[in-house]
This record gives C-alpha cells, sequence and structure tokens, in this order.
C-alpha cells in the first residue's frame, strides 16, 4: 500500500438525490495509476477510513481520482459523515489504490458487465476502458430501481448500444434483468467472462446461475459488509507468530487485529469490517473460520490467507506468517 496522500474536493455534485459526486485533486502529486475496478480508501476527520471504488479507469490528468457515495440518510456511518465533512475545498486524505476486482486484459472472450445500483462506479470504469479497446467485445447491463436515482458517471451510459438498461420499478413499464436469460445467452455464445458489482442478493443471484457452467467465470465485488454478527466461532484461541515466535491469545470478545494491535505489532488494516483486503495474512498452519466478503469460496476453503480484522479460528492454534 502507497503512502496516505493530501487532496482536496475539487468537485463536489449530487449526481443524484443521494448520490453524492467528488473530484478529490492531488494538486502536484502524481496519484498512483488506478486500473479499472480499483477503490480507495478516504480517511475522514475523526480516523474512519471507507473504501469507495474509482468512477473512471485513471486518475484523470495523472492527479484527480472521481468517486460517487451513495448516501444513506440512516447508512452506516461513513458515507453520511463524509457528505457533511467533504465540502468543495475541504483537505482530504487518500489512501491506495488497491484492486480487488481487476478487470483481466480483453482478449477474445466477450465480457459481460452487469451493474446494480451504485455497484455502477468500477463497472463504469471497466466500461470505459473497453470503449478504448480496439475489438473488445462487451456489453454492460446497468439495473436500478428508479431512473430520477440511478448514477450516470458518462452521459454515453444513455446512448451506447451496448449498455442495457433496466429501470424495475419504473411506472406501469419497469423491465427487469433477465439474469437467467443473460447467463443462457452467455452460455451459448461459447461462454464470457461476467463482472458484477451491486446488491448482494443480485450478485448471489449470479453466482448460483453461474454454477456448472465452466464456460463462464463470474467475477464480483461487494460494497455490503458481511454480517459479523455472532456465528459460534467467538472462543478464545492461540495466534503464533512465525516470524518473531511470539505466541497471542486471542480472547473471544477480541479480533485477531485487535489483539497483534493491543501487543504492538504493526500490521495493515483499513475497513476492519472484511470488505477492503488490506489485513489479509498467510496461514501457514490451522483452519480459519472466514467471515470476510472478499475471498471466493475456493480461496475461503484453501485456507492459505485470511481477513483478520474479522475471520477466526477453527483450531486451538492458527500459525499466521506474522
Ligand atoms: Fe479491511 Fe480487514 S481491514 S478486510
Amino acid at each position: 500500500m502507497t503512502a496516505p496522500i493530501q487532496a482536496r474536493v475539487a468537485q463536489r455534485r449530487w449526481a443524484t438525490p443521494s448520490v453524492l459526486e467528488l473530484v478529490l485533486d492531488a494538486g502536484e502529486t502524481a496519484l498512483p495509476e488506478a486500473a479499472p475496478g480499483a477503490h480507495i480508501d478516504v480517511t475522514l476527520g475523526d480516523g474512519t477510513v471507507r473504501q469507495y471504488s474509482l468512477v473512471d479507469p485513471a486518475p484523470e490528468g495523472g492527479h484527480r481520482y472521481r468517486i460517487g457515495v451513495k448516501v444513506l440518510p440512516d447508512g452506516r456511518g461513513g458515507s453520511r459523515r463524509l457528505a457533511e465533512e467533504l465540502a468543495l475545498d475541504s483537505p482530504v486524505r487518500l489512501g491506495g489504490p488497491r484492486n480487488l476486482f481487476a478487470l483481466d486484459s480483453p482478449g477474445s472472450r466477450p465480457i459481460v458487465l452487469v451493474a446494480g445500483g451504485i455497484g455502477i462506479t468500477p463497472i463504469h470504469a471497466m466500461a470505459t476502458r473497453l470503449r478504448r479497446t480496439p475489438g473488445a467485445q462487451w456489453t454492460l447491463h446497468y439495473t436500478f430501481s428508479r431512473r430520477e436515482e440511478a448514477y450516470f458517471p458518462s452521459p454515453w451510459l444513455l446512448d451506447d448500444a451496448r449498455v442495457c438498461l433496466y429501470e424495475s420499478l419504473a411506472e406501469g413499464q419497469g423491465r427487469r434483468l433477465d439474469l437467467a436469460a443473460l447467463v443462457q445467452a452467455a452460455e451459448a455464445s461459447g461462454g464470457a467472462d461476467i463482472y458484477c458489482c451491486g446488491p448482494t442478493a443480485l450478485m448471489d443471484a449470479l453466482a448460483r446461475l453461474c454454477e456448472g457452467r465452466p464456460s463462464l467465470r463470474c467475477v464480483q465485488e461487494s460494497f455490503e459488509a458481511p454480517d459479523l454478527s455472532p456465528d459460534g466461532s467467538e472462543t478464545a484461541f492461540d495466534v503464533q507468530l512465525s516470524r518473531s515466535g511470539r505466541t497471542l491469545r486471542v480472547a473471544a470478545d477480541r479480533s485477531i487485529l485487535e489483539t497483534l494491535r493491543e501487543a504492538g505489532v504493526d500490521v495493515p488494516f483499513s475497513c476492519e469490517q472484511g470488505i477492503c483486503g488490506a489485513c489479509e495474512t498467510r496461514v501457514l498452519a490451522g483452519t480459519p473460520v472466514h467471515r470476510d466478503a472478499i475471498l471466493s469460496p475456493g480461496e475461503q476453503a484453501a485456507g492459505r490467507s485470511m481477513m483478520i480484522c474479522c475471520s477466526r479460528a477453527a483450531t486451538p492454534s492458527l500459525t499466521l506468517d506474522l
């Protein structure tokens, strides 16, 4: 991860009644390249860190990132506070970027992009890149509840023939995205890479439909924190740190991350909710109980790494590469 970057709010507009679009300008500082699908950390005044996907496939002019923030009146902390704190010209600290949702180089395989609601932000970055890639075969399916609440980061979303819009709650003429038909068509055409970002229900349904269809590759990113309410794995266990040789006891009411920090062990972290990937740590022995929203079911089953901010242990001890 790169060092924090000081920026300021160069542009601010309500793109819809609930989506605040911000352009964050680092001035003379060249921002790190960010491939489509990347997100950045935004640190608020009280130290709260939130992750937001970049709307564009690269920093504009090399020094500006654009984000679109869904602001809910009763939203989980950050977004409402961000909207209140980040006035035009306000300073803001940025981290990253990181990319857990990378678009593979467009090759011979068709690409199907699926966005639900604010999930359009990384999907827009991907589509922008694909529009500029000669020969890329792609379509974008963007579903939202009502047109007036849908975020359109670029005007071409409204008139590019490769973009299909679905307004599920439109009065009298609602058009719903038929995921089963989309998956069948992708399979019938010889296969595709499907990238999806949106509500959990949309992504779960798509993942289920893609199961058992080897010609389809389904790549997803979640904006929703996993359910971290008690699940029965909250018992004490040991973590052995292979590099220092230390052993720490993780109490039933503490996370591994909290335990390490309290013991003075310096480890990277950001969201503390299992959605950013900053705290991913290699597991050398023992079996984790995964509670994050990042690792795929296959990666979780392999147990080679874990998010130490939220995941726990199924064995009396875990050995970590720390
Ligand atoms: Fe974000 Fe652990 S700190 S996944």
